[in-house]
């Protein structure tokens, strides 16, 4: 069977390894892949950017169903695409992707719904705007209303800061159109966590839990990031969390977008905020997360391509996902300048000759130049490593971290801080 992965990043690079690995799989192409992904075993690279190139692609070569990796195909509407034409994709129609596409639509769908989430208002005029601002207590927290890679939130730690967000995203237009709108919320305390569910209209089945680590440098300072590790599980997701997660967020979100009329399919990510018994959803994806897609596809035991075609076929009900007991721990290596200018062509060296049963060092922006693998992109690589508890996933990530280098790398030293304090305290 052969199956099509959409996107470049260490996420993509660890869904095709995944699917690769079911002995059904003849061969798993990549769109548009990155160097890590053109020499995986059973994968291999093409290079279509555009819906109409993917779709076909898919026709042209028989593709047995296509996962989507980003965002942005999404919104897009490559899902609609496919389906119009009769071929098989797991991920959430264009209408559906809103939940991120849109986070004006999330709030207020979450406000419908009853799921728990911070207070807001949603402005596209800025003096509402400041006036809002100036009748709430800071911290305070503004969003762009559209997508914008990450870079879409501000959390302001005074109203000056609240202000100058404002005005950079309604009238200097720093987000382009994704700022025309602007969510402003209630600022939440306590520990996030990743819960990324598998939808299939009606039934659910959730993932590992997983929790990432979204600033730059080590103790969680310095700028946002797309995410500079993860692992997975999150203790912070006890059991009886996990029960509530279901029931207070995914079950009604299921529930409530099959009433809307959009039912959702696909991977389902809640961002979520813990603090004691004070569960809040920050946003939702209407995607896997990354790097969190990459310890959690190294803890699943399953066959990948049953659980997605049970997904298609609308029989999520009837499976039961494995998971290693391990901690999975992954590290993010990152190009000179990121997250604001990263600096491409930095030559790589140290790369693992093949793959251990324990460690999985992921590709996200690299390119084989023909003579050697070049930094391509902000996030370079994702180091992966299974451990019998946080510290020894952490020590042996870090050991198949230092053998690796290039030119202006940067990387925490840190992930897993919190499961490994918590695990120290209990
Ligand atoms: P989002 O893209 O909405 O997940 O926001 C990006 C990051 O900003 C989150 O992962 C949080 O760290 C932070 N954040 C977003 N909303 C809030 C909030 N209401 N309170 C505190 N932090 C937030
Ligand atoms: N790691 C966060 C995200 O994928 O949105």
């Amino acid at each position: 069977m052969k199956i099509l992965v959409v996107g470049s990043g260490g996420r993509e690079h660890a869904l095709a390894w995944k699917l690769a690995q079911s002995p059904r799989a003849t061969r798993v192409f990549v769109a548009p892949g990155n160097a890590g992904t053109a020499t995986e075993p059973g994968c291999c690279n093409v290079t279509c950017s555009t819906v109409a190139e993917m779709l076909d692609f898919a026709r042209s070569e028989r593709i047995a169903f296509t996962v989507v990796g980003p965002e942005a195909p999404l919104a897009e509407g490559i899902v609609d695409a496919f389906r119009a034409a009769d071929q098989r994709i797991f991920g959430p129609t264009r209408a559906a992707a809103r939940l991120e596409s849109s986070k004006d639509y999330a709030k207020a769908f979450m406000r419908r719904n009853g799921i728990p989430t911070a207070d807001y208002a949603t402005f596209e005029s800025a003096a509402e705007a400041h006036h809002y601002i100036d009748s709430r207590p800071a911290p305070i927290v503004v969003k762009a209303d559209g997508l914008a890679a990450g870079k879409g939130v501000v959390v302001a730690s005074t109203k000056d800061e609240a202000h100058a967000a404002v005005d950079a995203m309604l009238l200097g237009g720093a987000m382009g159109q994704a700022g025309s709108r602007v969510v402003i919320e209630e600022f939440l305390v306590g520990e996030e966590a990743s819960f990324i569910a598998m939808v299939d209209g009606r039934n659910v089945v959730a993932l590992a839990t997983s929790q990432d680590h979204k600033r730059l440098r080590d103790g969680d300072e310095g700028p946002n990031t797309g995410g500079m590790g993860a692992y997975s599980p999150a203790p912070v997701v006890t059991p009886r969390m996990h029960a509530r997660v279901m029931r207070e967020v995914i079950d009604p979100v299921v529930a409530g977008m099959a009433a809307a009329g959009t039912p959702y399919t696909g991977f389902l990510y809640a961002g979520l905020m813990i603090e004691g018994d004070r569960l809040n959803v920050l946003e939702f994806n209407c995607r896997l997360g990354d790097p969190e897609t990459q310890p959690i596809m190294v803890r699943l035991k399953s066959d990948f391509i049953t659980l997605v075609e049970s997904a298609l076929n609308g029989t999520l009900d009837k499976v039961e996902p494995q998971w290693d007991r391990r901690v999975a721990l992954s590290v993010v290596m990152a190009a000179h300048g990121y997250p604001e200018s990263p600096r491409k062509g930095d030559a790589i060296t140290g790369l693992p000759d093949s793959a251990s049963e324990d460690a999985h060092v992921f590709h996200a922006g690299t390119v084989n130049t023909g003579e050697r693998i070049v930094t391509s992109g902000g996030r370079v690589l994702t180091v992966t490593a299974l451990g019998d508890n946080v510290r020894l996933a952490q020590r042996r990530a870090y050991e198949v971290v230092d053998q690796i280098h290039f030119d202006g790398m940067q990387m925490r030293r840190d992930i897993g801080h919190r499961a490994a304090n918590a695990a120290r305290r209990s």
